[in-house]
């Protein structure tokens, strides 16, 4: 089922999402969804509070850059190492039409848990290290927008408000 995204700036957005406790079907059914709603919106990753729930779950699939990369979805992600630097173009389903350059590690290693609730690591560079930091930042409250600067925000936030506008006067199906 896709789920709506949530809009920034939006209260749920600015908080911490939970741990998992156990890996189970509604998991499950919260990462199928999560990967439904990631591809109708044309995105490669999406972290559990842009469609409303506050537990730490993100899905990525980068193969429109990376064609030898894979789905993913990780459970409980925590980056255990950063290596070296990287400026990249960012985007977010949660602030459409805006791209910003951001600086991150060019190399990450990440731990988490698999939809079966089994450990994984995971080291990866390019669009995937890029994905895994932007997506974890989602769990912690943090948007690209907040690396940079205070007068880039202002404005982009100015826009999604006008963004926002128009959805509530769409009428709904
Ligand atoms: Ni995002």
């Amino acid at each position: 089922m896709v789920r709506e995204i949530l809009i920034w700036p939006d209260p749920i957005l600015k908080q911490k999402a939970r741990p998992v406790v156990q890996v189970d079907e509604s998991i499950r059914t919260l990462v199928k969804d999560m990967f439904e709603t990631m591809y109708a919106a044309d995105g490669v990753g999406l972290a559990a509070p842009q469609v409303g729930v506050l537990q730490r779950v993100i899905v990525l699939d980068t193969r429109p850059r990376q064609p030898e990369s894979q789905p993913i979805a990780m459970i409980n992600p925590e980056i255990i190492a950063l290596e070296g630097k990287m400026t990249y173009n960012e985007a977010c389903l949660s602030i459409p039409g805006e791209a910003e350059d951001v600086d991150r590690a060019a190399m990450v290693t990440v731990k988490f848990l698999d939809t079966e609730g089994r450990e994984q690591t995971l080291t990866c560079d390019g669009l995937l290290s890029i994905a895994v930091q932007h997506e974890t930042d989602h769990l912690n409250g943090t948007v690209f927008v907040d690396h940079v600067s205070t007068l880039k925000r202002e404005l982009i936030r100015k826009r999604m408000k006008r963004v926002k506008a128009s959805r509530e006067n769409r009428p709904s199906a």
